[in-house]
């Protein structure tokens, strides 16, 4: 088989590229994989910063989140028994969106089969060739048997475990990585949420975010060590965690409900440089990994892609490749920012078993500081709604 770009990973970069794409006419394959119920529940993001909403909206795949997404206007903080609200339209005219990731890739893989654009399922791509040439091979295995893609570019939007990143050559790479001496341990429940916006909590016993997928369904995490078992944690285990460390002055209390799945995930900061050779390239989670405090893991992913689309989209119809050449100095330029703003925000809000009396000041006045003085809260409230979208037209 042939087509002019090969994707390999549907998660929300390579279904994002496929569309971004296939509506301006540019051939593309996209090989998952999983199932499409396994890709279809994997429960991990729930924020759209401003400009993923932007891109889904200026692109007809917005149906989804403007009828079901619930706009956020705010998050609150809480620390030393006190809770401040950071009001985003009034520091930066921007917002989010509470819409999950979950919904994101079934609104992509409908629109995208809906279209008639190749995508499959159990599709397992094994090795990369020829990616300093002009007609770069995929092999991948599907339904039993071994097949060839030949395409003019490939991506590879395959996440952090994918192969993209280990076919990229030795000489020239570099790596950067932070691993921290904590992981979150995450849960859904049907209950409904005890607050109308996101609540990020400092509290003695560690970090607390109480999130939302619905008006009925509640999303939780609690930080917890590394090295964590599930089933040391009961749901009354984890309820009583959750409410100690949202504790505020007042009368606020945490409301509790059936928890429908646990799970937890290690926080890690990486990012590998460049994300191009030859026409290989890399999107999302396979060139960089922020620990989730922000919420800017999926977004990094979208903008990476709609950087990318506009800049195949131009080779396409012009036979120009600069935007090709620039992609990875661009993507990354936003992508450190991301780097930088999710590691502040753990650092700010976690315990870290390294940490002594001192760090612990330095946290408590950090937060004061945001809650109090509107530059500082600006400059949050700037990096969480996130930057314009690079490559929007
Ligand atoms: P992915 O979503 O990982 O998609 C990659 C796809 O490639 C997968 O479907 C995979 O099956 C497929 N693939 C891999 N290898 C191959 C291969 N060889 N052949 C074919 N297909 C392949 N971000 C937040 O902002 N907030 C959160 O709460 C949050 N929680 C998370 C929890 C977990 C457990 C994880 C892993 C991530 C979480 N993230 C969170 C990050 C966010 O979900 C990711 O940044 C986002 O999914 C990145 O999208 P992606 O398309 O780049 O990668
Ligand atoms: C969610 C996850 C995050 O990492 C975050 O910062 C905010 C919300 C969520 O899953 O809803």
């Amino acid at each position: 088989a042939r087509t002019q770009v090969a994707i390999i990973g549907a998660g929300p970069a390579g279904l994002l590229l496929g569309h971004l794409l296939h509506r301006k006419g540019v051939d593309t394959v996209v090989l998952e994989n999983r199932d499409r119920p396994y890709v279809e529940k994997r429960q991990r993001a729930g924020i759209l910063e401003q400009g993923t909403m932007d891109v889904l909206r200026a692109t007809g795949a917005a149906a989804g989140m403007d009828a079901r997404g619930l706009q956020h206007d705010g998050i609150e903080l809480r620390f030393a028994g006190e809770a401040h609200r950071i009001d985003f339209p009034a520091l930066t005219g921007r917002s989010v969106m509470v819409y999950a990731q979950t919904e994101v890739v079934k609104d992509l893989i409908a629109l995208r089969l809906e279209a008639g654009a190749p995508l499959a399922f159990e599709a397992e791509a094994l090795d990369i060739s020829g990616i300093e040439g002009e007609a770069p091979q995929i092999r991948y295995r599907h339904e039993g048997a071994e097949h060839t893609l030949t395409a003019e570019y490939v991506v590879a939007c395959d996440g952090f475990h994918g192969i993209g990143r280990r076919i990229m050559p030795e000489a020239g790479k570099r790596t950067f990585e932070r691993v921290y001496p904590f992981s979150w341990l995450g849960i859904l429940a049907d209950v409904a949420p005890s607050c109308d916006e996101l609540i990020y909590a400092h509290s003695p016993e560690g970090f607390a975010l109480h999130s939302m997928r619905s008006p009925e369904v509640s999303r939780l995490y609690l930080q917890v060590p590394p090295d964590t078992d599930l089933a040391q944690w009961s749901d009354d285990r984890i309820w009583e965690g959750l409410a100690r460390r949202f504790a505020i002055d007042g009368d606020w209390k945490l409301a509790t409900g059936p928890i429908t799945e646990k799970g937890i995930t290690p926080m890690r900061s990486f990012v590998t440089e460049p994300m191009r050779h030859g026409r290989l390239f890399l999107a999302g989670d396979a060139a960089h990994i922020v620990p989730p405090t922000g919420a800017k893991g999926l977004n990094l992913a979208a903008a990476d892609v709609t950087l990318l689309a506009a800049a195949l989209v131009r080779r396409y119809a012009s036979g120009d490749e600069s935007g090709l050449d620039a992609y990875s100095e661009q993507a990354l330029r936003r992508i450190w920012r991301a780097e930088h703003f999710s590691y502040t925000m753990t650092s700010m809000l976690h315990t870290s078993p390294d940490d002594d009396a001192f760090g612990h000041r330095l946290q408590l006045s950090q937060l004061d500081y945001i809650a109090s003085s509107k530059a500082a809260a600006t400059s949050l409230a700037e990096n969480y709604t996130g930057l314009p979208m690079p490559g929007l037209d």
